[in-house]
């Protein structure tokens, strides 16, 4: 087995984010924060605490605000000193030195699958992980999604799609796993169906995290328009000579949906010291009133 470190990973947000319009008419869906942190710092911070040294970011034209967000401002770093935040300025000054970033620019929306080949350079010959925004994946007590995916792919030495079970009446919205062996966490995948409206082979979903190894890029060169009209990441997965899936642990929040997003702030002020208690009782009192 070729097992090399991994060293990179790769975040889409070119995507125009329809299903949270207005907000994401001139504004990048990534920047709408989970209370004060906009959701693409999670992704970041996922990438870094799982030791990635490299986040590569696919964005559009559209997209500058995520660019801004990461960029050193030392002017603006000095200004918030000036007027008596300096804890603010360490914050900001923190994440424009989180990890090295770059940015690829994906300039038609073909589909995830077409977004992850315009990283074919920016990756090179190295596996990676994906991280995709819409799932926000929280694990407490132990590594992260990422980490659990990157261990996987030390040990199997094949790409690993991060799955988990879900619901069989969601099966319809996601990647679903034709599994083979199933040996603890690990899953072997014979064949996968992007989001099948009927028949889906098993109730494991992917969720949004893909630890890839680089000859997928040979595969999605030659994949064509799929489910949805697009690209699929999950048409080439089924290429590959071999695949693992790994059932990871987590908590998982779908904040490309309302109700998800929803759930995700509210779960997130009930985790943080300065506010938990405010809104505990706030939602004590909704629970009156309803
Ligand atoms: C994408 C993938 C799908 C996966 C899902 C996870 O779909 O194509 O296989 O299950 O992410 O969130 P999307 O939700 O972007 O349409």
């Amino acid at each position: 087995m070729n097992i090399k470190k991994v060293r990179k990973a790769v975040i889409p947000a070119a995507g125009l984010g329809t299903r949270f319009l207005p907000a994401t008419k001139g504004m990048a869906k990534e920047m709408l924060p989970i209370v004060d942190k906009p959701t693409i710092l999670y992704q970041v911070e996922e990438a870094v605490n799982a030791g990635i040294e490299e986040v590569i970011i696919i964005i559009s034209k559209e997209k500058k605000a995520i660019i801004d967000f990461f960029a050193k401002d030392e002017e603006y770093e000095r200004y918030l000193i000036s007027k008596g935040h300096k804890d603010f300025a360490d914050v900001i000054k923190n994440i424009s030195e989180l990890a090295k970033i770059t940015y690829v620019y994906q300039d038609e929306q073909k589909g995830l699958g077409h977004a992850i080949l315009c990283t074919k350079e920016a990756v090179g010959d190295e596996p990676f992980v994906v991280i995709l925004g819409d799932d926000l994946i929280i694990n407490k007590n132990g590594d992260n999604v990422s980490k659990q995916l990157i261990d996987a792919y030390y040990k199997m030495g094949t790409s690993i799609l991060g799955v988990q079970e879900v619901d069989a009446s969601l099966t319809y919205k996601y990647g679903i796993v034709k599994p083979g062996i199933i040996d603890g966490r690990y899953i072997e995948v014979i064949g996968m169906v992007e989001k099948p409206k009927d028949n889906p082979p098993s109730r494991y979903a992917a969720l949004g995290r893909y630890l890839l190894t680089p000859d997928i890029f040979d595969k999605l060169k030659v994949t064509t328009y799929g489910a949805g009209g697009e690209i699929q990441l999950t048409d080439a997965l089924t290429k590959l000579d071999k695949l693992w899936a790994y059932n990871f642990i987590g908590s998982r929040y779908d904040i490309g949906d309302k109700f998800g997003y929803v759930k995700a702030i509210i779960d997130f002020s009930l985790d943080r010291d300065d506010i938990k208690d405010l809104v505990y009782e706030h939602i004590k009192t909704k629970n009156k009133i309803y």
